[in-house]
């Protein structure tokens, strides 16, 4: 990230989701506020008929349809599996990396029993708080813990606030570890198993080492390295699966799930007519600790 600026990738992630909810039949994801927690230059372009026009044409959505795919099914993936989480009584929710995140806005008030944790660099939690402002009182089940990932870990985060160590927590840790150095993901799991109570979750999404792509998998990657390069959050971080599943289960994790992107278009993006699906060059990975 830049310092002193908001996270640029939020707010594209969070147009992203804006568009899918305004204009996408049978949205993957919904996200009803994500139009007005984005910048004003997204605000614009989602609001431009012939933007709009182009975004959503079925040409660009076979291409671009893998940004959309990728951002709408990675929120899909980690919802679905935090409500069975409560389900299960999980009382902890800690978004890492949380940006543009609505789910305090959709949520928080229905589960007043979770309590929530927004972790996330300073500078992009300082917008999103002034930009929470306009919604109203923030819930009192939510609280936020500002973290720079490449400087401190976690664990210390997390202490100064009421995260409590001995009881499990859901985590959700969405679009970030393509930003942070590989060893930056594994420290910040490293530490999460420190702090976390056993039977804790974590979800998420991964790129995948560009070596094992090929095609217009390859070329996409390549062009969103490009486009975060410009956004000046360029990707620096890729793994090989089954290295990443050795290095996590040293540290204490099961690994209950790696869902590839063939495997999240077939869940969630099944015979679309808009030709939406999920980018193969990213997988969501579901872990559960057991220490
Ligand atoms: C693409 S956004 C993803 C936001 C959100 N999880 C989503 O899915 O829309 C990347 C997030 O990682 C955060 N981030 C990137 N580098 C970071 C760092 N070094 N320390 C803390 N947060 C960082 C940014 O602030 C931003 O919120």
């Amino acid at each position: 990230m830049k310092e002193g600026q908001s996270s640029r990738t939020a707010e594209a992630a969070a147009a992203l989701r804006a568009n899918h909810f305004k204009n996408a039949e049978n949205p993957v994801f919904s996200d009803p506020f994500a139009f007005d927690l984005t910048s004003k230059g997204w605000q614009k372009l989602l609001t431009t008929p012939l933007t709009v026009k182009l975004i959503n044409s079925p040409v660009l959505n076979r291409t671009l349809g893998l940004l959309t795919g990728q951002v709408v099914g990675r929120s899909r993936y980690a919802e679905d599996l935090l409500q069975q989480a409560i389900e299960k009584k999980i009382t902890q929710y800690v978004l890492v990396g949380a940006g543009l995140d609505s789910f305090i806005l959709r949520q928080a008030q229905q589960y007043p029993n979770l309590k929530i944790f927004e972790v996330d660099h300073p500078d992009t939690q300082a917008t999103k708080q002034r930009k929470l402002q306009r919604f109203g009182e923030i819930p009192k089940n939510v609280e936020f813990v500002a973290i720079d990932f490449e400087k401190e870990s976690i664990a210390d985060a997390l202490s100064r606030s009421s995260f409590k160590q001995d009881k499990p927590a859901f985590f959700s840790w969405l679009g970030t570890t393509h930003y942070l150095e590989p060893q930056t993901t594994l420290n910040t799991l490293k530490s999460i198993a420190k702090i976390a109570a056993p039977k804790s979750e974590v979800v998420l999404d991964y790129s995948i080492d560009h070596r094992e792509l090929s095609g217009v998998e390859r070329f996409g990657s390549l062009f969103v390295s490009q486009f975060t390069r410009f956004l000046k959050e360029p990707l620096k971080g890729q793994f090989r699966p089954k290295l990443f599943h050795d290095s996590v289960n040293h540290m204490g994790f099961e690994v209950a799930e790696d869902l590839s992107g063939d495997g999240l278009s077939h869940r969630y993006f099944n015979t679309r007519a808009d030709h939406i699906r999920h980018t193969i060059a990213t997988h969501m990975l579901h872990l559960r600790l057991i220490k």
